[in-house]
């Protein structure tokens, strides 16, 4: 059984007395991270390929969290894992290494249910290049992806489809697996933006086929560290931006200048968390680092769509508050939980202030969805407010930001 009090005691940071619905912008860090990522400043500081223990042992310490992160997202060796600042950064980085392979002419393919940072590093190429772009649309009303207008788009044949496994607005799942058969045979290749599935899902880039998937260690309990993973001989044979004495192979080819070590010593902490919950709850037993990753998700995955449904149903309670996008709260498994709603006749960032007036967190305005919330006709009256569930969440703190919804409404 998920025990969310033994959960909730690894991360320092639920000291405070808040309620922390605000997680699709950055979780709170598990004890295991912070402590990964001090250890490594104490203790082994030092820059990449020394000949000295602290650069040895700083290199073994990225390697073994290369090894985590490639478990973790499924890959079929670690050198299929890149390690960034952040995910826009990495898929800035990506795109235009990938724009070399691409002509005058050629179509790519993003979507307006993305996050910005998978869809303007692809406009930016087909602005320096000349390719054109075509858009798949999403339902207005249920929040998920047209799949008519991506068969649309790949009609076109276009070299590459940029797309998001789990929208930042809306919480939408989006068929992945699914898109990459439909996108592979069209001949394109496809680019996931999975930064807001990774918190809530086991991800399987081998069974899934992706080219690539990128993704924020920010998000699932790690510090500020974007991941990337690419098809090993699609990193080694694309050319990357980088500086002449930089190794020439993946993965280092693309991770530009020194790294944070101390960061990516936190990512393997956080992996450490996710596992331990694999371990602690589902019984992993002596089980291989990926099969503790993928019961600790599992576990996790469950805890969180008991949290959509309550979430859901309470916020229907209330008639002034619009959900937008899926609003089942018995149709829970298409989603993560991240809802976006307004409350009519206020501001939503009135309400976001509201909120935090009582110490319960969340976002209100576009999170960089811009194309989501442009689409829904809401850019211009202030967007919507974000509630976002995690691992650390409970149920009581779902009757309390509902109560004081209520309050809102009635001021
Ligand atoms: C879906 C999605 N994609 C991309 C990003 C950008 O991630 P990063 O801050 O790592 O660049 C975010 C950040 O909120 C996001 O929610």
């Amino acid at each position: 059984m998920f025990d969310l009090d033994l959960v909730r005691s690894r991360f320092p940071g639920l000291a405070r007395p808040a309620i922390f619905f605000d997680s699709p912008a950055g979780t709170q860090i598990a004890q295991t991270a912070i402590d990964r990522i001090n250890e490594y400043l104490i203790r082994t500081n030092a820059n990449h390929g020394g000949t000295f223990a602290t650069s040895r042992e700083s290199d073994a310490l990225v390697d073994e969290a290369r090894s985590a992160a490639s478990a973790f997202l499924g890959a079929s060796r670690p050198e299929e894992i890149v390690f960034g600042p952040n995910m826009t950064t990495l898929t800035l980085h990506i795109s235009r290494s990938l724009a070399r392979q691409f002509t005058a002419g050629d179509t790519i393919v993003v979507t307006r249910l993305d996050h910005d940072a998978n869809i303007t590093p692809w406009t930016l190429i087909a602005e320096d290049k000349g390719l054109k772009v075509e858009w798949v649309d999403f339902d207005v009303e249920t929040g998920k992806l047209r799949l008519d207008t991506l068969e649309a788009a790949l009609e076109k044949r276009p070299k590459l489809v940029a797309v998001g496994y789990a929208s930042n607005a809306l919480g939408t799942i989006n068929p992945v697996r699914q898109i990459t058969e439909m996108a592979h045979a069209a001949g394109a290749w496809v680019y996931v933006d999975a930064v807001q599935y990774a918190p809530h899902g086991i991800i399987d880039v081998s069974d899934l086929d992706v080219e690539f998937l990128a993704c924020s260690a920010y998000k699932f309990y790690g510090p500020h560290i974007g991941l990337l993973y690419g098809k090993y001989h699609l990193l080694d044979e694309m050319k990357a931006y980088k500086v002449r004495p930089a190794s020439n192979l993946p993965p280092e080819k693309y991770e530009t200048g020194t790294q944070s070590f101390e960061g990516i010593a936190g990512v393997l902490g956080a992996l450490e968390h996710l596992a331990w919950i694999g371990k602690t709850f589902n019984g992993g037993g002596s089980d291989t680092r990926q099969t503790l990753l993928r019961s600790g998700m599992r576990a996790v995955q469950s805890h969180e769509q008991a949290l959509s449904k309550s979430l859901l149903s309470r916020l229907k309670a209330i008639p002034e508050v619009i959900i937008y996008g899926q609003d089942d709260p018995d149709d829970v498994s298409q989603r993560v939980p991240t809802v976006a709603i307004n409350v009519k006749g206020k501001h939503p960032e009135q309400v976001a202030r509201a909120l935090a007036e009582q110490e319960i967190f969340v976002w209100s305005g576009n999170y960089y969805a811009l194309a989501v919330t442009e689409r829904l006709g809401v850019e211009d009256s202030g967007g919507m407010v974000r509630i976002g569930a995690a691992q650390y969440n409970r149920e009581e703190e779902i009757e309390v930001l509902g109560a004081a919804l209520e309050q809102i409404v009635k001021a």
